[in-house]
């Protein structure tokens, strides 16, 4: 993971936000190369989701109306318990909280739990430990040691904390003019079912996509980009008949997980993990993350959910209007259910960043090999498509890279680099995850053909230079 964190910030993917003021916690800035990479994702994912018939694209407001996060249950549920060290004022989240604790603290909680829950029995392990210490953590507060200043029984007990960011709308500051940054893109799609279907007169079932950001005042965040609390959300409602959920459900699994696949991480990367029953969100019927192979473990990139019809049924009985569907060929009337599939952008790019992490051998022009760090991107998320060298600064051969470059600049991003020996242009476009390099030498003069050379494999073929462009866009399709 270091290595990635440091290459992001080299490279000019991610830079820490406020950096030169000290940093601000949970939040990252994307820079040249990465809002291009952050860029290819989203617009991989739209053209994924609504070059379709049956799905129709939004772009709601981030502000929203008070009421709907009352309806959403996000007022009263989307809290999480915490602690605080009432000595150092470290806090932490409760279930966060026991795999941090010191070695011993550790040791001599769980064997009071296993007393507690019978050790004998098969279903103690450390995730019954862990979940009982979640439950009942206010039974322990005087046996735990502080992770962060080491003192013991100092902490308070529980507290519900509500991760949405509160703010004042309009010149005056109370409790009628409060808003929230939305922490979840899903409800401004709720709100606006019946904008959406009046407006294209799509049937059931049809979806809503939105890509837009999102904000949660997490309590730790940690691992980069992965748990932060300004974020980019891809989220599609899918509006079905109650009675088809189950299987349209199944089928947006699968359909979700291919486009992972499908952009070049190994589905033995990828992993089901469907919630347990008594886990379950407060609206949802069933839920499945997918998972991926982080450096520090499996994490999960996306969640699809069966949210039945509880959206829409809150937004009829907090806003009075209506929210139903009339199925004119059966002649029935009824609040259509909801698949919904929810990825992160943020955290889909450090996904597709990690996995595309490698350093292998490359060979150098003295005919040995060295170590060569390589982002294997699919060529649709790459965020330089191509870079164009002159293999010599004269004799012509930097205008006609130049006139190269900016041909193909009308379609795509491209760099020109005329500095230094070819393999050491070759070394920091790999870094970058550049999947093509274009070499104009003396050849070209007599013959317009140009060195290709495809950064996985570094093999290399000479095309026509009017080729550039199509031979890239062919491997850029999927
Ligand atoms: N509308 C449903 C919903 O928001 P979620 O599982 O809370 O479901 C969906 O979030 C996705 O949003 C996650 O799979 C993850 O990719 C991303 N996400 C959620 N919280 C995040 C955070 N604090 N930082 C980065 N990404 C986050």
């Amino acid at each position: 993971m270091d290595k990635i964190v440091s290459l992001a910030k080299r490279r000019g993917f991610v830079f820490q936000s406020s950096e030169i003021y000290g940093g601000l916690n949970g939040c990252w800035d994307f820079g040249p190369l990465g809002v291009e990479l952050l860029n290819n994702i989203k617009q991989a994912w739209w053209q994924a989701m609504t070059y379709r018939d049956d799905v129709e694209g939004l772009d709601a407001s981030i502000l929203m109306h008070p009421k709907v996060w009352e309806a959403s249950g996000h007022v009263e549920n989307f809290t999480d318990p915490m602690v605080d060290c009432k000595q150092c004022k470290a806090r932490y989240r409760v279930d966060l909280l026991f795999e941090s604790l010191p070695k011993k603290s550790k040791k001599h909680i769980e064997d009071k739990i296993k007393v507690t829950l019978g050790a004998d029995s098969a279903e103690v392990n450390e995730i019954t430990i862990n979940n009982y210490f979640s439950d009942n953590i206010d039974h322990f507060t005087a046996d735990i040691t502080c992770p962060t200043c080491g003192n013991t029984g100092t902490f308070t007990n529980a507290r519900k904390f509500n991760l949405m960011f509160k703010t004042y709308m309009g010149a005056i500051e109370s409790e009628d003019s409060i808003a929230y940054l939305r922490p979840e893109t899903a409800q401004g799609i709720f709100v606006n079912y019946g904008n959406v279907k009046e407006s294209t007169r799509q049937k059931l079932p049809f979806g809503i996509a939105q890509i837009g950001k999102a904000f949660r005042n997490e309590i730790n965040t940690k691992n980069f980009l992965f748990r932060v609390r300004e974020f980019e959300q891809m989220e599609m409602q899918y509006f079905v008949k109650p009675g088809s959920d189950d299987e349209l459900y199944n089928e947006w699994k699968e359909h979700r997980i291919q486009w992972w696949v499908d952009l070049g991480i190994k589905r033995e990367n990828l992993n089901f993990a469907p919630h347990p029953a008594d886990k379950l969100a407060h609206y949802a019927k069933a839920a499945v993350d997918i998972e991926f192979k982080f450096p520090f473990g499996f994490g999960e990139i996306e969640g699809i959910h069966n949210r039945s019809d509880f959206d829409l049924s809150q937004h009829t009985k907090f806003s009075g209007k209506k929210l139903d569907y009339y199925d004119e060929q059966n002649k029935e009337r009824f609040i259509p259910y909801v698949i919904e599939t929810s990825a992160g952008a943020t955290r889909g790019f450090m996904a597709f960043l990690c996995n595309a992490f490698d350093e292998d051998e490359a060979p150098t022009s003295e005919g040995k090999s060295e170590v060569r760090t390589v982002l294997h991107f699919h060529p649709k998320l790459a965020p330089i498509k191509c870079a164009v060298f002159p293999l010599v600064n004269k004799d012509g051969l930097q205008e006609i890279s130049q006139n190269i470059t900016s041909d193909l600049q009308k379609t795509f991003k491209v760099f020109y680099d005329d500095s230094g020996a070819v393999g050491r242009r070759y070394r920091r476009q790999d870094e970058c995850g550049t999947p093509f390099c274009v070499t104009v030498d003396y050849d070209t003069l007599k013959d317009d053909t140009v060195t290709i050379r495809e950064r996985d494999s570094m093999q290399q073929e000479r095309i026509h230079k009017d080729k550039i462009k199509m031979y890239v866009l062919e491997k850029m399709s999927l």
